[in-house]
């Protein structure tokens, strides 16, 4: 692919270089009519004035050298020649072009390509009172207008020329000029892609480049706020595996440790009274209800790891039904907050991840209301519907169909100031990890309202991922 530069170039050469072929073409056609045109009428003038002249002579003595002088006076005359042939002197055979080769003459290829005519001749008898002194001869030279065809022919061609080699110049030295904040924004998009950060491009040259530069420079922007971002959420995922890890590890080794030990320690007495030939069964008793209630707290203990990790019933049972259960085990330890939950549509056509994210939402969320609202009553509703899911910086966007959550409750109401804990934060994280929108503010009539947004992705992309 050729340079803007030279492909303009070979533009304007080639446009000015075709006029002036059809110029010069022009020119040619019309050159062998207008030689012909002009040397027939300059003949004529020439022969009516030599008659002139001749009619016009003294009586007397031989006018030939008075002619001769007159003549001689005129100088060269326009496309012809004249010339005295004394008396008896008869005219050449035969008159041809190159009797007046002079230096200016076209090249004879040029002479040959308009087809000139041979030169004609035309004699005039020198006759006064009946005496004959020989004879005038009028010879036209057509070379001599070909010669002015020529000279306009070379000067144009060299004008055009010399014209369009300034336009190239001028156009070279514009496209230079226009071009030069091309490189920045080369430069920019080269740093772009080599994942530098607070890339700006000052807004140069013409409107088509400060435009390129500002949707440029906003693409920057968003991709440094993206970026943050994620490097945001990376730490926060990190954190909350740690925390999580650590909370696993605790409960692990404060509630496991001393059941597996008991265990040990009950199977160890059991090992001893066996040894003994007459057991104390009281104690037997004893040693195996040891085993057994660490066994149960071992058990309950795992239920709830397991419960923490995944939801219990959730895949099986499906949103709808986990939520109720959990909905049940709530009421039973918070008996002080009237919960409700409403679940409108029929939840079970939704894939794994959506779900898993809507039961975690919910879980945190009230949780929360627990933890903070002091609320006697809260309600969370999951059902269908549409949303634009739009981001803060977008304008405009098309409704997709969604998942809906609304947690509400009527306690004292999220503080403006609040500080994001791990809860929410991890809510923000799972919700965007779907492409779906989150909201928290205080209620107008008092409380707190969550809404989430998540997008339902169709049988395809589910089972694409
Ligand atoms: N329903 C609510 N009513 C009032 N305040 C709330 C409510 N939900 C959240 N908050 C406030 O928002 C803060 C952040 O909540 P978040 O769940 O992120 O953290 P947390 O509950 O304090 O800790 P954790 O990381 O264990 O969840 C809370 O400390 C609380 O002050
Ligand atoms: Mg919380």
């Amino acid at each position: 692919m050729i340079s803007l530069k030279a492909g303009l170039s070979w533009l304007i050469g080639m446009v000015l270089l075709a006029t002036l072929l059809i110029n010069l073409g022009i020119q040619l056609m019309h050159a062998g009519p207008r030689v012909r045109a002009e040397a027939g009428s300059n003949l004529r003038l020439a022969r009516e004035f030599v008659l002139t002249t001749i009619t016009s002579l003294p009586d007397g003595d031989n006018p030939t050298p008075a002619l001769r002088r007159l003549y001689a006076n005129l100088g060269s005359l326009r496309h012809v020649d004249i010339r005295i042939l004394d008396r008896g002197v008869a005219p050449p055979a035969h008159w041809s072009a190159d009797d007046h080769v002079n230096d200016a003459d076209p090249p004879a290829w040029f002479v040959k390509l308009v087809d000139v005519p041979p030169p004609r001749v035309i004699l005039v008898p020198i006759r006064v009172h009946e005496s004959e002194y020989g004879n005038v001869a009028i010879i036209s030279n057509p070379l001599d207008e070909l010669e002015e065809v020529w000279s306009d022919m070379t000067w144009l061609a060299s004008i055009s020329l010399v014209v369009t080699l300034a336009i190239i110049v001028l156009v070279l030295l514009l496209v230079r000029y226009s071009l030069r904040p091309f490189a920045a924004l080369q430069a920019g998009l080269a740093d772009l892609e080599a994942g530098k950060s607070g890339i700006r491009i000052a807004p140069r040259g013409a409107s088509e480049f400060r435009n390129i530069s500002i949707a440029l420079n906003s693409l920057a922007t968003t991709l440094d706020r993206v970026r943050n971002e994620n490097r945001d959420l990376v730490n926060q995922l990190i954190q909350i595996q740690d925390s999580e890890r650590k909370e696993i590890a605790r409960d692990l080794h404060d509630e496991a440790g001393p059941c597996l030990f008991s265990i040990r320690a009950a199977a160890a007495s059991l090992q001893e009274a066996l040894t003994e030939t007459s057991p104390d069964h009281e104690r037997l008793r004893q040693l195996s209800s040891i085993v057994d209630r660490a066994c149960e707290a071992l058990q309950s203990l795992f239920r709830g790891l397991l419960g923490r990790l995944r939801p219990k019933g959730l895949t099986e049972l499906g949103l709808e039904a986990a939520l109720k259960s959990l909905f049940v085990s709530w009421s039973l330890g918070h008996p002080e907050v009237d919960l409700r939950l409403m679940a409108p549509h029929d939840l079970s056509s939704l894939d794994e991840a959506t779900a898993f994210t809507a039961y975690r939402v919910i879980q945190e969320s009230v949780t929360n209301i627990f933890r903070h609202a002091r609320a006697t009553s809260a309600q969370v509703s999951v059902s269908f519907g549409w949303d634009s899911l739009r981001d803060a910086g977008e304008d405009e966007a098309e409704d997709v169909p969604t998942l809906t959550l609304l947690i509400e409750d009527n306690g004292i109401g999220i503080a403006e100031e609040h500080r994001s804990g791990m809860g929410l934060l991890g809510m923000r994280e799972r919700v965007q990890a779907l492409g779906g929108a989150m909201k928290v503010e205080r209620r107008t009539g008092g409380g707190t309202r969550v809404t989430v947004s998540l997008p339902i992705r169709d049988e395809e992309e589910v089972s694409g991922d």
